[in-house]
């Protein structure tokens, strides 16, 4: 089956006893033992094992192309899971363009329970050349493309660079998601997502997964860290997920054609000083991302608005104006559902933000890409007038 068979029909599965296509939502938080001690149904308790969730594991095992996957109650508490597998005193490697979240709790607590985490240009291999140690550096975290500037970073190369040094090598892909971009087949060992992006797709669930090359030590450590620390997730969540991951790769495709479209026009926009999209010719790191991004360059851009020629309105106003005055777009944080949303973002991530303040952020949704260009230059136009 091709991935996109595998997603829309969940590998397949059908209930063996009612003869469902639909799969059932346990609920269980506990399961019987035999008289004789034993758990022959392999399931305890449900802060380790829940039904629900082995179809949505098993199809994004099967969209990654690797060995397992575990959902987690969020992207980051997926993601964080990962960190606290590492021991104290390990170094590791993240970008400066990354999700801000992320990069908070790897500033903040990572670094307080002991990792030794330095930040880096990802994007350039010298940089990852020469911030790698040999033997001392545990764990490459890769995002790409990367919010919210989109920065691509060459996953091939990386890996090869973080595995001659003997690092492991994780890619946030919740911008790439399975549709345009297999991280395994380009060396990583671990891929992570915020599923409650494009996995799910409809702005309904928090989610997170994590997927393995292989099995190996770091691994199991993972699995149980999930267990212990509790951050998985509700059965409904899983059932929903997978419900939402059965039109991934539509929802995907579309988004992307119309995030081209809408990067070419804004493109020669005169109120839009840049345009921030992998797909265009002139975007750095977009020969890297035709290589490794397949039918196409995500659903998500950026764009950085101009101040008025006299100087009246900064760059900074237009763009706040700017998402003032759509209509169809939702002015509200996160991306990769059914709708657009456009967001201010340095207004959300605050001091310290590496992104300029007339930057606005778009997540391109499902409706139609015209409709979405006349509702943008109409509050571009507005925030000039
Ligand atoms: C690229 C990326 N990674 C991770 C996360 C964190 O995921 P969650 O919000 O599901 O915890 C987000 C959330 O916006 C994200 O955009």
């Amino acid at each position: 089956m091709k991935p996109a068979s595998i997603a829309a029909q969940g590998l397949g599965w059908v209930d063996e006893q009612t003869r469902a296509i639909a799969p059932p939502i346990h609920t269980s938080t506990t399961y019987l033992r035999d008289p004789d001690n034993q758990y022959r149904s392999g399931r305890i308790y449900a802060r380790d094992h829940n039904p629900t969730f082995d179809q949505a594991e098993a199809v994004l095992t099967a969209l990654e192309g690797g060995h397992a996957s575990l959902l987690f109650a969020s992207g980051m508490a997926a993601a964080t899971a990962l960190f606290q597998a590492l021991a104290p005193g390990d170094h590791v490697l993240a970008p400066k363009v990354m999700y801000w979240s992320l990069r908070n709790w790897l500033m903040n607590f990572a670094t307080q329970w002991g990792l030794r985490v330095q930040f880096i240009e990802m994007n350039d291999p010298d940089d990852v050349r020469n911030a790698v140690q040999s033997g001392k550096t545990r764990l490459v975290w890769i995002e790409s493309p990367a919010n919210p500037l989109w920065t691509i970073t060459d996953i091939a190369l990386t890996c090869e660079i973080a595995h001659a040094a003997g690092a492991a090598v994780a890619v946030d892909s919740t911008v790439a998601t399975p549709v345009l971009t297999r991280p395994f087949e380009l060396g990583a060992d671990i891929v992570m997502h915020s599923a409650t992006k494009y996995l799910n797709g409809h702005s309904d669930v928090l989610a997170g997964t994590l997927t393995a090359r292989e099995d190996s030590p770091l691994w199991l450590r993972i699995k149980s860290i999930r267990a212990q620390m509790g951050g998985v997730l509700g059965p409904f969540e899983a059932w929903l997920l997978m419900r939402g991951m059965r039109t991934l790769f539509p929802r995907v495709r579309a988004a992307c054609d119309s995030a081209q479209s809408i990067a070419e026009r804004l493109t020669q926009h005169r109120f839009v000083e840049e345009v921030l999209y992998p797909g265009l010719p002139g975007f750095p790191g977009h020969a890297v991302a035709a290589r490794q991004m397949h039918g196409g360059f995500g659903g998500m851009l950026s764009i950085r608005v101009r101040g008025t020629k006299n100087g009246t309105v900064t760059g900074e106003n237009a763009a706040i104006a700017t998402a003032a005055n759509v209509q169809l777009w939702k002015r509200a944080t996160s991306l990769g559902g059914v709708e657009s949303l456009i967001e201010h973002r340095a207004s959300i991530e605050g001091a310290g933000t590496p992104v300029s303040a007339d930057l606005l952020r778009l997540s391109v949704g499902l409706e139609d890409k015209a409709d979405l260009v006349a509702d943008l230059e109409h509050a571009l136009a507005q925030a000039h007038s």
